[in-house]
């Protein structure tokens, strides 16, 4: 038996958007124990330099790995974009599974009769053209239409969504989308499928699939931890600890909504001290 399995998985992000990936890994992965980490004295990512998010990033990997934990889950695409080869380096021998490697593949599993797909994010990962790079290097062919959508990570900050304001700004934003023929659309930051309803209703009858990473990259994970051997063996449910850089009291409501359940105690760490 591989002592490490009883380790916890590290998952990070800006804000609460991580917590679409923890949902999906704390379904498929009901045993693993889980240490969340949300930046939320600096939310949002999405509008800072690469340079920026990357320093962030590397303080994040830090935090925890100090926690000993046995894979990170980078859910976080600004992230991604800004530091993928340097969370790897950093972290050596403990794997590593972004959400841009995730939404990337599971684009490409769907079918692509048109040959085409859409792309959202933040300027961020819109900018750094991440997703171009990572599907064209397996489709170079493909068409890829990209759109940043910066209001939409304040509105799902804000809780705002499922609701009239965050219709509109929807619309506003995916309009190109409904009248574009994709055959799928990547939501490329990981607070977007708290829209995830209003958008398949938006883009209803075009016949495209909404591609949300937090499923792709959960059962990546359990592919991974299974070939490592590292799957953890207990049989009651695991932990999950959560960490945040400000606010604990506004994290807490906002992540208890979305998760559906009562959470312990949320620490704030600050990570510049
Ligand atoms: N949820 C993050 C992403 O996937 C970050 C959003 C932000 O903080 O701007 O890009």
């Amino acid at each position: 038996m591989n002592k490490r399995a009883y380790a916890p998985i590290g998952i990070f992000d800006s804000g609460i958007g991580g917590l679409t990936v923890v949902n999906a890994v704390r379904e498929a992965l009901p045993s693993e124990n889980i240490i969340y980490f949300g930046d939320t004295a600096r939310v949002p990512y999405g509008i800072k330099s690469i340079d920026t998010i990357r320093e962030y990033a590397l303080e994040i990997t830090d935090f925890l790995l100090k926690r000993d934990i046995k894979l990170i889950l980078v859910a976080c695409n600004s992230v991604s974009a800004a530091a993928n080869n340097e969370i790897r380096r950093h972290c050596g021998a403990i794997p590593v599974l972004d959400v841009v490697e995730a939404g990337t593949k599971a684009a490409l599993e769907q079918d692509s009769e048109r040959n085409s797909i859409g792309v959202i994010g933040t300027l961020a990962t819109v900018g750094s053209g991440t997703y171009e790079k990572s599907i064209r290097a397996i489709q170079p062919n493909k068409k890829i239409y990209s759109k940043a959508c910066p209001l939409l990570v304040p509105l799902a900050e804000e809780g705002w969504y499922n609701n009239e304001v965050s219709e509109l700004v929807l619309k506003k934003y995916l309009d190109d989308f409904i009248k574009l023929n994709i055959d799928s659309l990547i939501l490329g930051c990981t607070h977007y499928p708290l829209f995830k309803m209003q958008i398949e209703e938006l883009l209803n009858g075009r016949d495209t699939i909404v591609i949300d990473s937090a499923l792709s990259i959960a059962g990546m994970a359990k592919e991974l931890l299974t070939t490592k051997n590292l799957l953890n063996p207990a049989h009651e449910k695991g932990r999950f600890d959560c960490f945040v850089s400000d606010k604990p009291q506004r994290f807490q409501a906002l992540a208890e909504r979305f998760l559906g359940e009562k959470l312990n105690k949320i620490e704030i760490i600050s990570l510049t001290s």
